[in-house]
Formats: C-alpha cells, structure tokens, sequence
C-alpha cells in the first residue's frame, strides 16, 4: 500500500514538474541577444537595417523637445520615465522584469523581440534554420511573424502623435529580408 501511494505521489511530482518545465515562458535578450546572426549582408542584414530605422531610436524620442510638447498637452512631464509613453517606445514594456535577460535594456527602443516575440527558445541556430527551413514550427517556440495586426499595437489612435497607418507602405519602409539563396 505504501509502496502504491509514494509511486503515485512520484509520478504526480513527474507530472507536474513536466508541466512546469512547458510552462516557463520564454524571455527577452534584447537585439544584443539576435545581433550576432543577423549582422552580415549574407542574412541581410537585419540588424543594421533595424539601427538605421525608427524603432531603433524609439527610446530616443522620448528625451526630445518634440516629446515634452507632445507629453505637456497629456500632463506628462517626462516622456522617457512615463508608463503613458514607454508602453510604445521600448520593448516588453510593463512585463516582469524577471522576463528579461541580462543584456536587456530599455534603451534598445522596440526592438526585434517588439514585433517577433520573446527570443529566448528561438534563437539557436539550429532552430532558427529548422523553422525556415519549416521543419520546426516557430509560433511554438513564441517567434511572432508579424502582421499588420502586430503593428496595430502600437500604430494606433491611442498614440498621441498618430497618423493614419498604410500598412503595405509603412512596411516596406522597415524591410529587412534574408537574400534569396543564389
Ligand atoms: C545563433 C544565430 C541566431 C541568433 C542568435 C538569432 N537568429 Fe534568427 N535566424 C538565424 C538563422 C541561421 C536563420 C535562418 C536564415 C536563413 O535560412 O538564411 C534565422 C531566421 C530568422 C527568422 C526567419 C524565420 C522564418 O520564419 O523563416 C526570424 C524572424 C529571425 N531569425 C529572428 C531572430 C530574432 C528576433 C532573434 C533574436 C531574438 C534571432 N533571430 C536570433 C540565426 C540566428
Ligand atoms: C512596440 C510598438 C511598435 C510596434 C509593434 C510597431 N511600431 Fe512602428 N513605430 C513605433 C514607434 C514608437 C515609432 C516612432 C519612432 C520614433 O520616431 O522615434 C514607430 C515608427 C515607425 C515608422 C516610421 C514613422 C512612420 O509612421 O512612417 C514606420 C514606417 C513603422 N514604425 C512601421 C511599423 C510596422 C510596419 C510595424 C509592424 C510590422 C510596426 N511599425 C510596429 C512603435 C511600434
Ligand atoms: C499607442 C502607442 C504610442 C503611445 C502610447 C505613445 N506613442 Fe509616441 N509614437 C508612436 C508611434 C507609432 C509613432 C510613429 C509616428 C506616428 O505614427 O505618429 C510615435 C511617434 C512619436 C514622436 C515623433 C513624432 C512624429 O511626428 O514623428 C514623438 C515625439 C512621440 N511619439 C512622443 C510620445 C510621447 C511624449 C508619448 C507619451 C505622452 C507617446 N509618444 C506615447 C506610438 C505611441
Ligand atoms: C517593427 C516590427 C519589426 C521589428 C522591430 C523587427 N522586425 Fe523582423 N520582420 C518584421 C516583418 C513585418 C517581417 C516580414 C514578415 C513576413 O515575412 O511576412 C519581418 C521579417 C524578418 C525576418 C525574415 C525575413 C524573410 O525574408 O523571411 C528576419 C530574419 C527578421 N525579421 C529579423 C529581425 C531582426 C533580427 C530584428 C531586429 C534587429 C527585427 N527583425 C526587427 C517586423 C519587424
């Protein structure tokens, strides 16, 4: 009977410590976390296309006259400190702070974790080329293909200094491709 009980307990432990282990969420390197492998032209780049962007200095424009006029009319004072601006000019902004490595930092602006998802069970090499290759399904692993959805998140009327948003013309402006193998 004993015996009976402590390997049901065991098992329930097994369980439940299996369960755990699919639950731990994935977490945010920052781009110093994707940098490495998408840097060359050979991958396209996309790190210094990102850089040369919008979304880099995202984090920027909130130190700005522009932004202290934008955030007096809503009672903010400073932009670069506030919940009511960082929401859309950095990355996981409000998440744990236990969700984010080590090298993570808010300066980053919105980063590629911003649009394609926490990166922390994606980024090996051999997984990234696996969900190319479509071996490997992302989405499982938390990698975002962003939509026009994804950019609705933050091109929204609820920015203060919102434009209408086109997005097939508002994407091709942050295009950042892997070449076509030759
Ligand atoms: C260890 C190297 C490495 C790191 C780190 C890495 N990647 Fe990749 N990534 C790759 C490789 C290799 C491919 C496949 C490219 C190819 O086939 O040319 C890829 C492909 C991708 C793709 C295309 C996936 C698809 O659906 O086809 C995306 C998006 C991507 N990476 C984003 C990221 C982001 C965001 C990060 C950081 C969180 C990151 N990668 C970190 C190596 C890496
Ligand atoms: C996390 C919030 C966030 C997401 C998600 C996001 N953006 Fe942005 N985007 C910004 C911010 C903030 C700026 C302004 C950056 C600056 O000027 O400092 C910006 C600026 C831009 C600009 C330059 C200004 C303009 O409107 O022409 C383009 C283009 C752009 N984003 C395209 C996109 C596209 C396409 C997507 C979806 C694939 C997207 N963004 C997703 C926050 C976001
Ligand atoms: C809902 C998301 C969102 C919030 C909240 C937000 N922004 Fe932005 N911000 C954006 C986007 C997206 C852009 C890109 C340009 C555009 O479409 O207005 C942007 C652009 C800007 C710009 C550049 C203006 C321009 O015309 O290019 C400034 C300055 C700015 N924001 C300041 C602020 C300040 C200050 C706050 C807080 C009071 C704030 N933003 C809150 C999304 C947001
Ligand atoms: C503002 C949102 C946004 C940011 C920030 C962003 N991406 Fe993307 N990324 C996209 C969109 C949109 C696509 C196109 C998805 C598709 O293929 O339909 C894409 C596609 C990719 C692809 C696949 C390209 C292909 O040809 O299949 C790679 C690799 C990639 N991104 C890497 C990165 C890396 C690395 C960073 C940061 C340095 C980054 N992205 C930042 C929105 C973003």
């Amino acid at each position: 009977m004993k015996t009976i009980s402590m390997i049901a307990v065991f098992c329930f432990v097994l369980v439940t410590g299996i369960q755990a282990q699919d639950k731990v969420e994935a977490t945010f390197g920052g781009v110093a976390s994707c940098k490495a492998c998408h840097l060359t032209k050979k991958s396209g780049a996309q790190y210094k296309l990102w850089k040369a962007g919008p979304h880099a200095k995202a984090f920027e424009t909130l130190k700005t006259a522009a932004a202290k006029e934008v955030g007096a009319k809503l009672g903010v004072t400073d932009p670069a400190t506030s919940d009511k601006c960082l929401k859309c000019h950095v990355t996981a902004h409000g998440v744990d702070a236990k969700l984010k490595g080590k090298k993570f930092t808010s300066e980053e602006g919105v980063g590629c974790e911003s649009c394609h998802g926490a990166g922390s069970k994606y980024k090996g090499r051999k997984v990234m080329k696996a969900i190319t290759a479509g071996t490997t399904d992302g989405a499982t692993l938390g990698l975002v293909t962003p939509t026009e959805k994804t950019c609705a998140g933050c091109h929204n009327e609820e920015n203060p200094t919102h434009k209408p948003f086109k997005f097939e013309e508002q994407v091709a402006k942050i295009a950042h491709p892997i070449p076509a193998a030759k």
